[in-house]
């Protein structure tokens, strides 16, 4: 009898490992795969750490294009470049369609409310044409501004300044009217709109 129950335990389990093991990501995986990027991006990608962001609700195609982005060294980065290294195509996509299924993360964060009002004017007109519906859509492909950790957006736009990430040419183009017009306040005041999206 005992004999008898575990080969049949031993059979199941097999039958688990064979279903991972021929290439196509199982959910089970993923959610393991996802469990190591936790530790940093937060439980299911809603970032409590300032400087790192939440990777939750993002679409798939973005998490996919930054990933291989840190991977091949196309954006100086200070951790993610070693992490992505360590992951196959295959184990990316399982990720990024994880991250993509869960609910956005809107930071409980500080923000100016003067500041946010006439950010929301300024992201209307320098912005919303590709970070839509106020920086909320996943399908436009170009992050999730909404709510997005304030220090983070900083820095992103500090790394598109100094070249350690090629800015989009005609974001390039929105960023530098805004700022012709507007001064460092402008990106500040939008950032601060972002934060006010709870
Ligand atoms: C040790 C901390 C750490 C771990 C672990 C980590 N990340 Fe990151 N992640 C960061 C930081 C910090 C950034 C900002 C870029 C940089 O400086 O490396 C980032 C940026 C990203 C971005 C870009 C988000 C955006 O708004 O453009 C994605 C996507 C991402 N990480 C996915 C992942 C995935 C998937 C994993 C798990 C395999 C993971 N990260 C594990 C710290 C981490
Ligand atoms: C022509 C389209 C376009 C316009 C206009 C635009 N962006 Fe972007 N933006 C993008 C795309 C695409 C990305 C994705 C990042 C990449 O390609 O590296 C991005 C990324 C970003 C990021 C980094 C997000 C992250 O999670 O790492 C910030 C911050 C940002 N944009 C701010 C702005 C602000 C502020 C404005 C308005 C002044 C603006 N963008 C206007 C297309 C645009």
């Amino acid at each position: 009898m005992k004999a008898t129950k575990l080969a049949v335990t031993i059979i199941g389990s097999c039958a688990i490992s064979f279903s991972v093991s021929a290439g196509n990501m199982t959910g089970a995986n993923a959610v393991m795969l996802a469990d190591n990027c936790a530790g940093c991006h937060g439980t299911d990608g809603a970032s409590v750490g300032p400087a790192i962001p939440s990777i939750a609700g993002m679409s798939a195609i973005y998490i996919t294009d930054m990933m291989n982005a840190y991977k091949s060294d196309d954006i100086k980065s200070t951790i993610m470049g070693r992490i992505a290294k360590g992951y196959s195509e295959d184990e990316i996509g399982a990720m990024a369609g994880y991250y993509a299924a869960q609910p956005q993360a809107r930071a409980d964060q500080a923000f100016d409310s003067a500041k946010a009002a006439k950010g929301a004017k300024l992201h209307d007109k320098y912005c919303e044409k590709c970070h839509s519906e106020g920086g909320t859509l996943a399908d436009d492909d170009s992050g999730i501004m909404a709510g997005q950790l304030m220090p983070y957006l900083q820095y992103s736009m500090d790394d598109f300044h100094n070249g350690d990430r090629a800015m989009p040419k005609k974001m390039k183009k929105k960023v530098k009217k805004l700022h012709k017009r507007e001064g460092d306040a402008g990106v500040d005041a939008i950032f601060n709109y972002y934060a006010s999206q709870r």
